[in-house]
């Protein structure tokens, strides 16, 4: 089961450690979709191709592409310096979405306070992360992962790195965020 929690504000160690707050202090799915958007789904990983869940978001966001990629020692080359690339602050033009299949690592993304949540996504876990928010990746001291990613339409993986504050999608982002904050506090 997916954890979040607030990260220390220490850039010196390892990335690849939890750096929890001391002491730690967890937030709920609910309470990281409001403060960033960011979605979860639970997923069999064993028999993705059969889970109901899948299916539906498939059907229903227009998922049309998907493909499979592996991390770890043996599979990049410059291990280390890739594992710095996906470290970098940055946003996409659009969602990214994925689905570990085995292995475990961090989805880093920002709430509205400039806060790092750090997401620790294992076996089953499906997140969405929206397009526009700014957020980054790595892996854990287990270093191996193994995802699905989903994609509507063709893909573009395209990283845009901090800052990248004029970009629409992130003035979209923003302006959603936004909005949905109104909305949930009405109720
Ligand atoms: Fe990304």
């Amino acid at each position: 089961m997916v954890r979040v929690w607030l990260m220390d504000n220490t850039t010196d160690s390892d990335q690849r450690l939890e750096h929890h707050r001391n002491p730690p202090v967890f937030l709920d799915l609910p309470e990281l979709f409001k403060k960033t958007g960011v979605e979860y789904f639970q997923i069999n990983a064993d028999k993705y191709t059969e889970d109901s869940v899948l299916a539906e978001l498939r059907a229903k966001r227009g998922y049309t592409y998907d493909d499979e990629i592996t991390c770890s020692e043996k599979c990049l080359p410059d291990y280390a310096a890739k594992l710095k690339s996906f470290y970098q602050e940055h946003l996409h033009t659009d969602e990214e979405i994925r689905l570990v299949l085995e292995g475990s690592g961090y989805f880093d993304v920002r709430d509205g306070e400039e806060n790092w949540l750090r997401i620790k996504v294992e076996k089953g876990d499906l997140i969405v992360i929206p397009a526009g928010i700014y957020h980054r990746f790595t892996l854990d001291t287990n270093n191996y992962i193994k995802a699905r990613r989903y994609f509507v339409g063709e893909p573009v993986w395209t990283p845009h790195n901090r800052p990248s504050d004029d970009m629409e999608c992130r003035k979209a982002y923003l302006q959603h965020q936004a909005e949905q904050f109104v909305q949930l506090n009405k109720v």
